[in-house]
């Protein structure tokens, strides 16, 4: 089984072939990745119609760069998969009806895929990894605790009642002036940090919700930050070390509690898996203190290699791929859906209106 995958949700413009080696493994047989990053820089964000407008003139390329990647052509596909939702609408519209088009053109099957899915399947693509497992969620849009049981058996356990994570690393770039996007700039910038100089909060730690807010964090470094004005370099390193230690120190807890759920509901699972993925998941930091505590509890802990955490094509072909082998197929109506929870039965946290819940 070949798939070909593609992303146009936020700004990325991706596609993708995997499929399954002779031994029944999964393979990557070309990943290409266009980052719309020079087009945002100046706005210091995503800008919708822009992305909707680069993603249109660059997709048909990024197609033929992967065909060629993979070395086959567009025929000896099996099925053909695009990310159908949540993200930004125009992106999401080009990446789809490009992807309708090949499949109606080559009589091939469609896959709409969720990008949540995308990042929740990941580690099936990466480490092979049995149902069910324990997944924690950090992305630009999204912070989830998610317990995996299954291809569309989703249970959100947690999620943020503000801020998501990526969202709270690029504000906190922006308002120390390390530019867009803010999530690997704070990572370099901390690196030089001294983490303990700063006493910034530990939103909700402690306390039996699996939640995660950030709002709080975000406003206690901008108080920092203007008592201190103006920032040093050393200053700026120091405050984004803090932040980063914050972060992980919040992550642990909550991922923490989850484990201590997953482990009472999965008695029977002999070494229990957590985890990580999304585009916050290629923060260095994050992910040691994660690990540290998984095997301190005895779990296995899977993270994508860096270059699957953020947004691609390879992530949303293997999630339509595994969907392909259930003898699943999406209806060539399938309209784009800018909100769309991954599990759909978890109540809405940070509101929710006529194209649905939130986060
Ligand atoms: O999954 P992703 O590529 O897009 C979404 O689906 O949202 O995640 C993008 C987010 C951005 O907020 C970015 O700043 C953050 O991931 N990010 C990081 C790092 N690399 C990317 N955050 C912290 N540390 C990083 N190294
Ligand atoms: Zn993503």
């Amino acid at each position: 089984m070949r798939v070909l995958g593609i992303e146009t949700s936020c700004d990325e413009t991706a596609a993708a072939v995997v499929g399954r080696d002779r031994h029944g493994r999964p393979a990557i047989l070309a990943n290409v990745v266009l980052s719309q990053i020079e087009a945002h820089e100046a706005f210091g964000g995503v800008v919708p119609e822009i992305a909707a407008r680069a993603h249109l003139s660059a997709l048909d390329h990024v197609i033929e760069a992967a065909m060629r990647d993979a070395g086959m052509p567009l025929s000896r596909l099996d099925a053909i998969a695009a990310t159908a939702g949540p993200g930004l609408i125009g992106g999401l519209m080009v990446g789809l009806m490009t992807a309708k088009g090949l499949a109606a053109g080559l009589g091939k099957p469609f896959l709409a895929i969720n990008h949540l899915e995308g990042h929740a399947l990941t580690a099936r693509l990466t480490d092979d990894l049995a149902f069910p497992y324990l997944l924690l969620l950090v992305s630009g849009g999204h912070t989830q605790i998610v317990c995996v049981s299954g291809v569309g058996a989703y249970e959100r356990w947690a999620t943020t009642i503000d801020d998501a994570l990526g969202e709270a690393f690029d504000k906190t770039a922006k308002l120390l002036a390390l530019g867009f996007p803010g999530g690997p700039a704070v990572e370099k910038a901390a690196l030089d940090g001294d983490p303990a100089r700063f006493a910034l909060p530990r939103p909700l730690s402690g306390q039996a919700t699996l939640n995660f807010s950030f709002s709080g964090l975000k406003t206690a470094l901008r108080m920092e930050a203007e008592r201190l004005a103006p920032l040093s370099a050393r200053d700026v390193a120091d405050l984004c070390a803090a932040f980063q230690q914050a972060v992980g120190d919040v992550l642990v807890d909550r991922a923490g509690r989850a484990m201590a759920r997953f482990g009472e509901r999965f008695a029977q699972v002999a070494a229990p898996a957590l985890v990580v993925a999304g585009g916050v998941a290629a923060n260095v930091v994050l992910r040691a203190g994660l690990e540290a505590l998984a095997f301190s509890r005895g779990w296995r802990f899977v993270a994508p290699p860096l270059h699957l955490c953020g947004d691609n094509g390879a992530v949303v072909a293997w999630a339509g791929l595994e969907r392909c082998e259930r003898g699943e197929t999406s209806p060539l109506s399938f309209a784009p859906r800018s909100r769309w929870p991954l599990d759909e039965t978890a109540e809405a946290v940070i509101g929710a209106g006529r194209r649905g819940a939130k986060a």
